[in-house]
């Protein structure tokens, strides 16, 4: 699947995004070696601790549905541009991608679609 369409999936789980704490929408889209696509979007509580990210939302979904391992992920926000994944987020992608040298992190810049890799956002990780 292209990048720009793993975006727009992004784009519109979005809108399904629960966030009435901080208001701030994010959905996130993670393509799986198996070539299927698993999109998810935050979810909050009032106890705000127990808020969970659409990027482990998404990624959730992919290993409940059976998934191994990952290969992209894409993050949108309609909020902020460039909504890069927090770091607990950036460490569960570490667990479940092939290596962080070929995991690419898509995020929109505008009208612009960009690709980082997950070498470059999370240096040195930790593994078991
Ligand atoms: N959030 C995400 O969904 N992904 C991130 O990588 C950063 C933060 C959510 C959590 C919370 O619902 C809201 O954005 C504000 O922190």
């Amino acid at each position: 699947m292209k990048y720009e369409e793993l975006m727009q999936k992004a784009i519109e789980v979005s809108k399904n995004s629960y966030s009435p704490y901080s208001k701030f929408a994010v959905g996130a889209c993670v393509l799986a070696e198996s070539g299927e696509v698993y999109c998810g979007c935050n979810f909050e509580n009032s106890s705000f601790g127990l808020s969970i990210c659409a990027e482990r939302n998404a990624i959730g979904s992919a290993i409940a549905n059976g998934e191994k391992k990952i290969k992209a992920i894409a993050i949108y926000s309609p909020n902020q541009d460039n909504c890069f994944p927090c770091g607990a987020c950036r460490q569960v992608i570490h667990e479940f991608c092939e290596s962080d040298d070929t995991f690419d992190v898509i995020v929109k810049d505008g009208d612009e679609v960009k690709v980082y890799t997950l070498a470059f956002l999370l240096p040195e990780s930790f593994s078991l």
